[in-house]
């Protein structure tokens, strides 16, 4: 299987409108197959660090730690490629939407939680470890969208670990959340492009102009809820 056959049927199974638990069945199915071909991520990693090209253009993500490898045309799924440096502890967080996943070198470690609050406390978050396993080359994991698959993944020992994401249409779309397990904290990290317009309207809180004012009246209407809140925000703010 290379990638161009590994797209074309995992276009098919995200388009087939089946539950989560086939979804997950068949794309894990799908990526153990793609896996075995070494040689495809291989090149991957070589052109991301060779191609000047492979880089420009792409849709900035959340993860400085990732790299996509595909993007549906249609916005179906897409495949990417995760780095765990060692020593880095990555936070546990949501997903926007179902994911299969696969290592591909090093050794992972996830851990998967359980979200034990409503979610109604506005930056809390109770959460309690489900399982944790450490995975090797081949062997393979899953995520399912928002509360229901909250995990946290990190490379074990000394030297780097790789897997390879395959993620489904989102049913939440622009941020995903950021949760502290020992501080039962929570926050919501947005997608690059649209933190920085959120920063843009936090900042207008502070500048009480009118041409500010008029701005965040404006904005409150928009159709992204998330920018509408935050001008909301800060129209209370500058009152
Ligand atoms: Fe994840």
């Amino acid at each position: 299987m290379d990638i161009a056959e590994f797209t074309r049927e995992f276009e098919l199974l995200v388009t087939s409108e089946q539950a989560y638990p086939v979804l997950i069945t068949e794309g894990q199915k799908l990526l153990e197959k793609l896996l075995k071909q070494r040689d495809l991520i291989a090149e991957a990693v070589d052109k991301v660090i060779r191609e000047a090209d492979f880089l420009h253009g792409q849709i900035l993500t959340i993860d400085p730690n990732e790299i996509t490898l595909y993007r549906s045309p249609q916005g179906n799924f897409s495949l990417r490629l995760f780095i765990w440096e060692p020593g880095i502890a990555y936070p546990a967080h949501d997903h926007g939407s179902w994911g299969v996943v696969g290592a591909w070198a090093g050794i992972v470690e996830e851990v998967k939680y359980r979200r034990l609050d409503d979610g109604n406390r506005e930056g809390y978050a109770d959460l309690a470890v489900k399982n944790k396993a450490a995975l090797s080359p081949g062997e393979l994991t899953a995520v399912l969208p928002l509360n229901e698959g909250i995990h946290q993944m990190g490379a074990v020992g000394d030297l780097p670990a790789l897997t390879v994401h395959a993620y489904g249409n989102p049913i939440r779309k622009g941020y995903i959340q950021y949760f502290d397990p020992a501080a039962k904290k929570v926050i919501k990290v947005f997608a690059p492009k649209l933190s920085r317009k959120i920063v843009a309207l936090r900042a207008l809180a502070g500048v009480r102009e009118d041409w500010a004012r008029q701005l965040l009246t404006e904005v409150c209407r928009d159709k992204n809820p998330q920018l509408s809140q935050e001008a909301r925000l800060s129209l209370q703010k500058m009152q």
